[in-house]
């Protein structure tokens, strides 16, 4: 049985601080943040707002869009990193706000899950769901998965330029008319790692940025070997000789903590690839100088970054490879439309990759590209550190769906922040009542309880 994405929609909250005032802030140049990260707005949520919230918002969305009801859906599962309980899983706190709408008892019968892994949970999510259907466990149901995420940092930390929230959901069934994933080939790898973690009753991550970004490259290195291996096994791909997996996706998504890092990461991947292959020795002879190797080749990602010299000539190398016309095509092709959105609203942390896969369909279809029967390859990766690559197809009914996508429209009037506004919401300082927007037709936090009894419920309403 098939198994892939129906439809997808996106809730990105609606305020913003532009990447300009941020940088004169913080005393930076603003030239870092729009062209050495690709960060030009980043979506900040409102003091009204939780995870929770945007992932309701996101799957009222998606269910009036597709006319569904309660009992077209079997599964509900909440992906994030930002979970504000212990034990009560997010999900449950979905429903709750979607039976304010469709009816008390109304999702009974559905069941689900929150899960974790940083950023990489959502595409675990997506395969154990996909796999609930092609197991036609389903009964004719279909799964909604949704991404959900505040991606904060310390104020004043280099992650704060990297910041953003949001929440994707995506409608699961066996005749998906947007993308019916490749069966048999998705593949993964993991390792005990402390690139990024949040431990107990912290809000913000402790991050070892630089470190991070390099064990994200080398895992979903592993897991695109370990794909590789398998769609040669299945036979779903026949590679010739001098062939690489990547010539055999027409699209890849890559996980986005911010939208430079999608570049950062398929220059790697593409260099890894092409440099066992005959057209290795064209490109280095148009990039005029040798591959640089570090101190230790077998050195760990501490001794690697503490190459200095290495590191340079290694910045240069890339830099000149990802000029290369072969490399420019690729990215052109197969990246650069993944990537607007990102600059638009920021990190989403699991929801990065998914609103990278929206962005990629979107402005791809306004290119006039025709999608039916592409293949789209995702890298994604979460720290701590997983990594997962998977496949999938462009399906016949997907002009339907992408025909009818606007990023614009649904960022809809955003409000530009000021300094001190961004800060007093990032210090917690406003409650839900002092939110800056009153929104119509949303879900929205009330009240979270302080006294022993019932410390931590929260309230949510449906703003008519
Ligand atoms: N003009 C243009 N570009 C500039 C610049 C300027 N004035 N100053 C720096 N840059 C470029 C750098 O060359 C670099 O580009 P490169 O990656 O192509 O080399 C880029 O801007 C970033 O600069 P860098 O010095 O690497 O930034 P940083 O060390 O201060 O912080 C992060 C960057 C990403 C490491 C940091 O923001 C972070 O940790 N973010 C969180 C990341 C995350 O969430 N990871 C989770 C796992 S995926």
């Amino acid at each position: 049985m098939a198994a892939g994405i129906d439809d997808i929609a996106i809730y990105i909250p609606r305020l913003y601080i532009d990447a300009s005032d941020f940088a004169k802030a913080r005393g930076l140049d603003p030239v870092k943040l729009q062209k050495g990260l690709g960060v030009s707005q980043m979506a900040i949520v409102d003091a009204n707002q939780d995870p929770a919230c945007l992932a309701a918002n996101a799957c009222l969305k998606i269910m009036q869009n597709n006319k569904l009801s309660p009992e077209d859906i079997g599964r509900l599962y909440v992906s994030t990193e930002s979970a504000f309980d212990e034990s009560k899983a997010m999900n449950s706190y979905v429903i709750g706000m979607l039976e304010q709408v469709y009816g008390q008892g109304s999702f009974e019968h559905c069941g689900g899950i929150e899960t974790k892994f940083a950023c990489v949970s959502g595409s675990y999510a997506l395969y154990d769901n996909a796999n609930w259907i092609r197991a036609d466990e389903a009964d004719g149901k279909a799964a909604l998965v949704v991404v959900s995420d505040i991606a904060k940092y310390d104020m004043g930390s280099s992650g704060e330029m990297t910041q953003g929230a949001g929440s994707v959901v995506m409608l699961l069934n066996d005749k998906p008319r947007l993308l019916e994933f490749d069966p048999k080939v998705t593949a993964t790898s993991i390792k005990d790692e402390y690139d990024f973690y949040r431990p107990f009753g912290k809000e913000t991550p402790i991050v070892h940025g630089q470190y991070s970004n390099m064990l994200y490259m080398i895992q979903v290195r592993k897991a695109l070997e370990a794909y590789k291996k398998k769609v040669i096994k299945t036979g779903l791909i026949k590679m010739e000789s001098g062939d690489t997996i990547l010539d055999h996706m027409d699209y890849i998504n890559m996980h986005l903590p911010y939208s430079n890092m999608g570049k950062k990461a398929l220059a790697y991947l593409v260099r890894h690839e092409w440099r066992q292959l005959p057209r290795w020795k064209r490109i280095l002879k148009e990039i005029g100088m040798e591959e640089p190797v570090p101190k230790d080749p077998r050195g760990t990602i501490e001794s690697v970054l503490g190459d200095q010299e290495f590191m340079t000539k290694d910045h240069e190398f890339t830099k000149l490879f990802t000029k290369t016309q072969e490399y420019q095509e690729v990215y052109e092709a197969k990246l650069s439309s993944s990537l607007i959105a990102s600059t638009m609203i920021g990190n989403l942390y699991t929801a990065s990759l998914y609103l990278g896969f929206r962005s990629s369909l979107e402005f791809e279809y306004q290119k006039g590209v025709d999608l039916l029967g592409k293949r789209v390859g995702f890298g994604s990766y979460g720290s701590g550190s997983s990594a997962m690559v998977f496949s999938g197809v462009i399906q016949p009914g997907f002009e339907e769906v992408v025909k009818n996508m606007n990023l614009e429209s649904e960022l809809g009037d955003r409000r530009r922040l000021t300094l001190d506004e961004y800060e007093d919401l990032h210090e917690n300082k406003l409650t839900p009542e002092n939110s800056m927007i009153h929104s119509k037709k949303e879900f929205v936090l009330v009240d979270v309880k302080t006294d022993e009894e019932s410390r931590g419920e929260r309230r949510y309403v449906f703003n008519e």
